[in-house]
């Protein structure tokens, strides 16, 4: 089973001064706190079993937040990063861990909403690494995926100057199980840090790196500046306001996904201090 990562550490500078109060992946994204999203992600993949990677300093909020998991129906287990040496090292910390299993890797800054659909057929036909694309107006703020004209991967760049095409590469990542060896593997770059373009191109070199289209029914959001941030609030509440259901209330879909009973939700329900989400959760219809 493809065990989870999420990796929730990094400085958060353009965010500064609200990462002097609380790292970037536990500011509110309108009703939760950010990490909420990735994490939903993982669920919906049924990925049960999971490690969040932060620094020594954040690491104890997360394990106040979720504890081992099991109140969801997870197993969530934590790690430092001490510096932010890079996304690839998120596998390295993290192989003990995997312990041979195939990998998922969310940045906990990246929110997905939408049908994921996409995202369990990867899960079920990944061989060597899965990552996304999705067509952006800014590619050189991302990691950038170049494709032929059948829909092979040429290249994979990050934050290239000039880019040689408009596909994005969200934070989302999909290894089988030779991606802590590959990732112990990368030397460093200029800039210090072990880069998830090395890992994703040692797969391309041998043939075994499969890009796919996000779609149009899947929104990616960004969170990194004080304005995309309010944007992925303003678009979670309108949401949520319009519809009945919420994004990424975590009880509900493990209940959904069959993690948790309707015991085990109802008990939830009752605990929650918040008495809306409460009563959003006493009234989700049974399986
Ligand atoms: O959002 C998708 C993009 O995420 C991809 O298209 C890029 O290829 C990928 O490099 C990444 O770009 P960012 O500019 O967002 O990378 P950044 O260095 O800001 O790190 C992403 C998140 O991971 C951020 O919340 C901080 C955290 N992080 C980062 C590093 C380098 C860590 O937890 N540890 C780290 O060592």
């Amino acid at each position: 089973m493809t065990r989870g990562i999420i990796l929730a550490g990094g400085a958060g500078t353009r965010l500064d001064p609200l990462t002097r109060v609380a790292c970037k992946q536990l500011l509110p994204v309108y009703d939760k706190p950010m990490i909420y999203y990735p994490l939903s992600v993982l669920m919906l993949g049924d990925i049960r079993e999971i490690l969040i990677i932060s620094t020594p300093k954040d690491l104890p909020m997360f394990r106040d937040l979720f504890g081992d998991g099991s109140s969801l129906g997870l197993s969530i287990e934590y790690a430092e990063q001490a510096e932010p040496r890079g996304l690839a090292e998120a596998l390295v910390i993290g192989e003990a861990f995997l312990d041979g299993s195939p990998s998922c890797l969310v940045l906990g800054d990246n929110l997905f909403h939408g049908n994921l659909d996409f995202f369990r057929a990867a899960l079920r036909e990944n061989t060597g690494a899965t990552v996304f694309a999705s067509e952006v107006r800014d590619p050189e703020r991302f990691g950038i995926v170049e494709f032929d004209e059948a829909g092979r991967v040429l290249s994979i760049e990050e934050k290239p100057e000039h880019p040689k095409s408009p596909y994005a590469v969200p934070g989302l990542y999909i290894f089988d199980p030779s991606a802590p060896a590959r990732a112990r593997g990368l030397q460093p770059s200029g800039r210090g840090e072990l880069e998830i373009a090395d890992l994703i191109c040692s797969y391309l070199e041998e043939g075994k790196l499969t890009a796919r289209m996000l779609g149009r029914g899947v929104a990616w959001l960004d969170t990194g500046t004080p304005d995309s941030l309010l944007e992925a609030a303003n678009y979670i509440a309108t949401v949520q306001k319009q519809g009945a259901y919420q994004v990424a209330r975590l009880e509900e879909i493990a209940y959904q996904r069959g993690f948790i009973g309707r015991a085990q939700l109802l008990e939830q329900a009752a605990g929650q201090p918040n008495r809306e989400v409460g009563r959003y959760l006493e009234n989700i219809p049974a399986r």
